[in-house]
Parts: C-alpha cells; sequence; structure tokens
C-alpha cells in the first residue's frame, strides 16, 4: 500500500496538465483502478486482515483523491496566470492617432452667421430645395413674363407629358422660404433661413449649387434703418473687424422695394484681400424692403406690417473671411483641401467662445 501511495503521489505531482492527471485518477481511483483492485481483494481476507486493510485501502482513496483536486487547483491557477501574462496591456499608453474628418467650412461660416444672428434674435427657418415656380417666382412679385425668370438659370424638374402638376423648379435663391414661413407663421417674425441653391452657371465665382443664407424682420415699424443696424452689427461680428464700413448701393430686386445691394469695405495689398480697412468694395448681398405684394402672397397685410429681407452668399463670404480663392474648390471633395480648410469638429461657433479658430 505505501508504495501505491508513493507511486500515484509522485505522478500526480509530475502531471503537466489536466489531461494528463485525468489519466492518473482513472489508474489510480477509477473502477477499474488499482485501488479498486486492491479493494476487491478485501473478500479473500480473514475478517481480522479485513479489519486493518478496508480503512487502510479507503484512507488511501482519499489521500489521492484530495491530492488530485489539490493538483487540479494548481493546474487551473497557472493556466490562469500564464492567461494574465499573455494578455497584459498598458492601459496608460497613449491612444494612436487616428485620421479625422474636419468640418466643411460652409458648415463652419453657417454655424457662424447662426451664432450672430441668433444673438439678434433670429431664428433658424428651412423650406424645400425642389419647390414650385409659384413660391420660386410667382409669390415673390417675378411673374411669367418677368426676366429675372431667364436671368436666374432656373433648373426645371423634368415632366411627362400630360403631368399637370405645376412646375418644379430647384430653388434658385432662398427668398422662397420668405413666403413659406409668413403662410405658416404670419408677422411679427425674425428668421434667418440658410441653405442650398441652384443656378446653370459654372465657372471661378459660380457652381451650379451654392449657398445662401436668407433673412426676413417683419414688424409693425420696421424700416431701412434696422436693415442697415442689423447688417453692419452682423459683418463687425463675422469679419472681426469693430466698425466695418458698409456701402448700400440702389438696386432693384423685383420683391423688394426700395431694394440695395450692399458692398463692405476692403483692399487689395500685394494681391491679398485685406475684409475692413483700405477705399475698395466688395459686393456680398442683396437686400431690401419686402415688397407689399410679397407679404401678400404670404398672407400679410401688408397695411400692417412692413419688413426687411436680405440674401446674402455663403460661400462668398466664407472665401473673403478664409481666404479661399476659387469656390469650386468647395464642391470638389479634395482631402488636401479638406484638411488645409476644414475646421476641427469640437470648434462649435459661438459668440462668447471665439466664431473662428
Ligand atoms: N434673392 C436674391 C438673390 O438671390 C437676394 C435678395 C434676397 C435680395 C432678399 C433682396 C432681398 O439674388
Amino acid at each position: 500500500m505505501d508504495d501505491l501511495k508513493q507511486k500515484y503521489l509522485s505522478r500526480i505531482a509530475d502531471a503537466a496538465d489536466e489531461a494528463a492527471l485525468e489519466d492518473i485518477r482513472l489508474a489510480a481511483v477509477g473502477k477499474k483502478g488499482e485501488v479498486a483492485l486492491k479493494m476487491r481483494e478485501l473478500g479473500k481476507m480473514s475478517p481480522e486482515e479485513r479489519q486493518t486493510a478496508g480503512p487502510a485501502l479507503n484512507a488511501l482513496k482519499d489521500e489521492i483523491n484530495s491530492a488530485l483536486a489539490a493538483k487540479k487547483e494548481a493546474l487551473m491557477d497557472a493556466a490562469l496566470d500564464e492567461r494574465l501574462r499573455g494578455e497584459w496591456l498598458d492601459v496608460t499608453l497613449p491612444g494612436r492617432a487616428r485620421p479625422m474628418g474636419t468640418i466643411h467650412p460652409i458648415s463652419q461660416v453657417t454655424e457662424e452667421v447662426t451664432a450672430i444672428f441668433a444673438d439678434m434674435g433670429f431664428s433658424v427657418a428651412e423650406g424645400p430645395q425642389i419647390d414650385t415656380d409659384w413660391y420660386n417666382f410667382d409669390a415673390l412679385n417675378i411673374p411669367g413674363h418677368h426676366p429675372a425668370r431667364a436671368e436666374m438659370d432656373t433648373f426645371y424638374m423634368h415632366r411627362a407629358e400630360g403631368d399637370d402638376r405645376p412646375p418644379h423648379v430647384l430653388r434658385t435663391h432662398t427668398s422662397p422660404v420668405q413666403i413659406r414661413h409668413m403662410e405658416k407663421h404670419g408677422a411679427p417674425c425674425r428668421i434667418i433661413a440658410p441653405g442650398r441653391v441652384y443656378r446653370a452657371d459654372y465657372d471661378q465665382t459660380h457652381t451650379p449649387m451654392f449657398n445662401q443664407v436668407e433673412g426676413l424682420a417683419i414688424d409693425r415699424d420696421i424700416s431701412m434703418a434696422n436693415l442697415k443696424w442689423v447688417l453692419e452689427e452682423f459683418f463687425a461680428a463675422f469679419f472681426e473687424v469693430d466698425g466695418i464700413k458698409t456701402r448700400f448701393r440702389a438696386s432693384h430686386f423685383p420683391f423688394t422695394e426700395p431694394s440695395a445691394e450692399v458692398d463692405i469695405q476692403c483692399s487689395w495689398v500685394d494681391g491679398q484681400l485685406k475684409i475692413g480697412e483700405g477705399d475698395g468694395w466688395l459686393e456680398v448681398l442683396g437686400s431690401g424692403m419686402v415688397h407689399p405684394h410679397v407679404l401678400r402672397s404670404g398672407g400679410v397685410d401688408p397695411e400692417q406690417w412692413q419688413g426687411f429681407a436680405f440674401g446674402m452668399g455663403i460661400d462668398r463670404i466664407a472665401m473673403l473671411k478664409y481666404g479661399i480663392p476659387d469656390l469650386r474648390a468647395f464642391f470638389d471633395s479634395d482631402l488636401r483641401w479638406l484638411r488645409h480648410y476644414g475646421f476641427a469638429s469640437l470648434d462649435v461657433p459661438t459668440l462668447h467662445g471665439g466664431l473662428s479658430r
């Protein structure tokens, strides 16, 4: 019995893994193991012999079983240690740099414009990019024969023959949002409407799709003076130049009366454009007092209400502010250009936090 004990305890101590341990268990204390065979021999013994051999065999069996259990636990601990060593990870290492997207200058400038006008009490309105020619033209006092329709290089939606729904166009300006907003919310109102507009035109300063922001303020006694103040406040905040000079030039739009185009002060030094200094002028927007016909189209009574409107090219002012020479680059999706002119995604422009980088 002592031999058996020595043999199995040392084999258990040497077992390399759980499979080897299981083999040892079967050979020692399994149903056909050596200890079981010895137990069978008990029947052939005299009662006296049996009285010492029986308990001794049971003790041997217990001892081998507990040696097996202890070894099994030790093997499992070792396996876990091994795994922890293999999967070790230094969580204090710095993160790997990943290519990160940037905010497109048009989105950035739209946010800047929105922040400035929001501070002056304007909320943001939107309208569809595909609109009826009534909203895009007629409601804005541009009847069918009006030359402005031809000047706008309008994209008309295709209509199958016999389809007599009203003609739809890709909106040529954001002005139809004036009508939609008045129809829905009436007067008074103070909104801006940024968004995409479309005209069939393509060169260094024109793309078939570009961005405008419309402004509309209606109340009982709004005047050109309010328009001038709002725009001057806007330009000073946007270009971050105090006391920037503006020039209002008499102009004509069918939907405003009187109408003015607005220029801002600039200079060209060594081919570099500087905003807010010098004696040059750059045209940046069209504006005026909303025409009574337009108020009526929107369901607003021109005897009670009056207001101003303006339309400004977002791409244009983005080019001026950030020194971008070619409008077409905005829409080329050139990654090198985007990395150069793009904005960090967490740089949300606010008046208190700073509008630009
Ligand atoms: N809609 C005009 C354009 O696209 C701009 C404008 C808007 C002018 C509002 C006056 C008032 O050119």
